[in-house]
């Protein structure tokens, strides 16, 4: 029995749908069952990582468990972790699969990045056999950052990173359950863009002049602080570009090509495969489009 947690995320639903086509028998976790569709052969468990005794059930008779980041604040979050790995230990778990982020280390500028070096501490000192999975930042989380004027503000600098598609994080993903290889690995795209490449990359797609412009920390920190109340959110945001601008998420791996057998899509490839996700930023013939 296979075990992914967080079942109504992106990547756990496309990853738990290429599962169930191999025929692997799957639990699906979830705080929300009303919200995960069905899967023809998979259960699904209600479980809350917040919820200790809702892990029990969960984790009962799984031979591998793909352990997927929760929400919270950085911190209160690896803890959350901690109580899901230690319920995988209890239940005698073959194997957890964690899924991380590149450049998770205790010295990150990203606050999330932090937390996750701290959950990856608190999985090997179960001692689980365990096959880390550190994603690169998705693709997709650019599109949010572009404010209505076509641009892209923040302090990443013109640093690269190799940035990667939901959908192969997702592949990824689900082979490596099926087949654990262990270890600690990189899972990112297949080329290292600027965020200025990023803004040209989008604006053929979208037909829009899409830009990014640098910025200073403090005057993102500023910026931030106006539209956001909560101060640790205002430092993720902030951090997000940091490590960018560090270039902790500048390395490009083969991981996706080594579990999955296909490389992973650029740009291009994966944005004329999902149209759909670009809809938000489409033209709509205004001041800005592309002639
Ligand atoms: N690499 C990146 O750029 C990047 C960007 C965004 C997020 N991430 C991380 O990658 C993960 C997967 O991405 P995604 O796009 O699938 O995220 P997503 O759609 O936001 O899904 C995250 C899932 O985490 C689960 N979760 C939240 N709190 C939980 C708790 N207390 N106990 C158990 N599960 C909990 C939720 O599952 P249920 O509601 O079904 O319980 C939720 O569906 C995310 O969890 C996030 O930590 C990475």
């Amino acid at each position: 029995m296979l075990l992914i947690t967080g079942a109504s995320g992106r990547i756990v639903n496309r990853a738990a749908v290429l599962l169930a086509q191999t025929g692997h028998a799957l639990r699906l976790m979830t705080r929300a069952p009303e919200r995960v569709k069905d899967f023809e052969g998979a259960e699904v468990v209600r479980g809350d990582f917040a919820e200790p005794a809702t892990l029990e059930t969960a984790f009962a008779c799984v031979s591998a468990a793909l352990v997927i980041s929760g929400s919270g604040r950085p911190g209160e979050r690896a803890q959350l972790h901690r109580n899901a790995f230690e319920a995988a230990a209890r239940a005698g778990v073959g194997h957890v699969v964690y899924l991380s982020l590149q450049g998770s280390s205790p010295a990150s500028k990203y606050p999330y990045s932090r937390d996750h070096a701290l959950s990856e501490r608190y999985l090997t000192a179960t001692g689980i056999p365990y096959t880390v999975l550190r994603n690169a930042f998705y693709l997709d989380m650019f599109l949010e950052r572009f404010e209505p004027d076509g641009v892209m503000r923040g302090p990443g600098s013109e640093t690269r990173g190799a940035f990667i598609s939901r959908e192969d994080a997702a592949r990824a993903a689900s082979a490596v359950l099926a087949n654990p290889p262990g270890g600690t690995h990189d899972v990112t795209g297949p080329e290292a863009l600027s965020l200025a490449d990023l803004a040209r990359r989008f604006s053929a797609p979208t037909g829009r002049r899409l830009r990014y412009r640098s910025e200073s920390d403090e005057s993102a920190r500023d910026r931030l602080s106006k539209q956001e109340s909560d101060a640790w959110r205002v430092d993720l945001s902030v951090g997000w570009f940091e490590a960018i601008a560090a270039g902790e998420l500048e390395h490009t791996s083969n991981a996706v090509f080594r579990f999955t057998g296909k490389a992973p899509m650029n740009l291009e490839q994966y944005f004329s495969l999902f149209p759909e996700l670009l809809q938000p930023l489409r033209s709509t013939g205004d001041r800005d489009s592309v002639s």
